[in-house]
């Protein structure tokens, strides 16, 4: 197969974490007979020094003309801390989401048995844990109606049925390769777009009668996923919601530089990690690579390469199994690997495989 990638690093760790990433691809792809090509484009708070702005013209016809973006993280204290910034690095992910059609965002919360220690919940809660959160990306308060003035703003959390039915569609396809079980997530007690999501999927569920589908607040799907993680299968929800939550769901795998997600819709897919750009851990080479690394091993499987997907995992598992781990998720007294050893050993066990 040809894969023509676009390599979106972004900003703070993101370039340190490409790296690796594209070294897996690489490697990867070799081993399958597989002829890649990478065309590098400015993202974030990075494209906003060069060329300011951080989704720029020439960035969306390269991802537009690949076949897939792997994109890394963007995001800078600089923009933080001042609420007056006019452009933001964000404003690039958005708008790649926006320009890509980029509706559902995939993202798997599996957790990993050697890891489990790690997580802040018991044991017994989480070992075994595995779900995937279906969240939309394109709508709702990120993308609905503003207003930032001096002594009023908001935003407004605006859904129309084609948005929820065809999220709802994808989360259902997703249920028919697990366990069967979804959960739509809303906050129908109060919010009116919730009501519209309520409604539409309880015409849809009876097209799936061999799925369960449940409803449930998203303030008791908070809660849930702390006292019961096991109990979700797959979960969808609205793009404010599922910012929420995934980040919730990443913390009970015990680091967040495990998380990699998918992004589909229209056009062409994104892979990323869930987490930012940790800009404190920037140049530092301690930043976790395993999110790039499994968002390339979720790229392969886009592709219906799941031989390739399950090697890349494969190798993570047992980097994990053999300690070789980034200093937030290393056992007490065992060595040092960073960034760049944590790569090489992962390309170098797919080579030799
Ligand atoms: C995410 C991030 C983004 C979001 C930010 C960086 C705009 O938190 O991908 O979850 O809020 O969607
Ligand atoms: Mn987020």
């Amino acid at each position: 197969m040809k894969l023509k990638i676009a390599v979106l690093a972004g900003d703070g760790i993101g370039p340190e974490i490409m790296e690796q990433g594209v070294a897996v691809l690489k490697a990867t792809a070799e081993k399958f007979g597989h002829e890649t090509t990478f065309t590098e484009a400015l993202c974030g708070a990075h494209a906003i020094d060069e060329v300011g702005d951080p989704f720029p013209e020439e960035t969306f016809k390269i991802c537009q003309e690949a076949d897939a973006v792997l994109f890394a993280s963007v995001g800078d204290p600089r923009f933080d801390n001042d609420p007056t910034a006019k452009v933001r690095p964000e404003q690039g992910l958005l708008a790649m989401r926006k320009k890509l059609g980029l509706f559902a965002n995939i993202r798997p919360v599996q957790t990993f048995d050697c890891l489990v220690h790690k997580s802040p919940l018991k044991d017994e809660l989480v070992s075994g844990a595995d779900f995937i959160c279906i969240r939309e990306l394109t709508g709702g308060m990120y993308f609905g109606e503003k207003k930032e003035g001096t002594d009023e703003a908001y935003d407004t959390n605006y859904y129309t049925r084609p948005e929820v039915e065809r999220i709802l569609r994808v989360a259902y396809q997703y249920t028919q390769r697990r366990r069967r079980h979804l959960t739509v997530v809303d906050k129908a007690n109060v919010l009116a777009s919730s009501r519209l999501w309520r409604k539409v999927a309880q015409e849809m569920m009876t097209e799936y009668p061999d799925v369960q589908t449940d409803f449930m607040y998203v303030d008791n799907a908070a809660m849930r996923m702390i006292q019961d993680p096991k109990f979700f299968d797959v979960m969808v929800t609205e793009n404010t919601f599922g910012d929420i939550l995934t980040d919730e769901g990443s913390c009970i795998t015990g680091s967040m530089g495990l998380l990699p997600s998918a992004s589909t819709g229209s056009s062409t897919p994104v892979f990323e990690p869930i987490h930012g750009s940790w800009p404190q851990g920037k140049g530092l080479n301690i930043a976790n690579p395993l999110a790039q690394i499994l968002s390339v091993a979720m790229l392969f499987e886009h592709f219906g390469l799941e031989a390739e997907g399950a090697l890349i995992r494969e190798a993570v598992n047992a980097s994990l199994d053999q300690n070789i781990r980034t200093p937030e998720i290393q056992v007490e007294g065992g060595a040092h690997y960073g960034t760049r050893e944590v790569g090489t050993w992962i390309v170098d066990y797919i080579r030799n495989k």
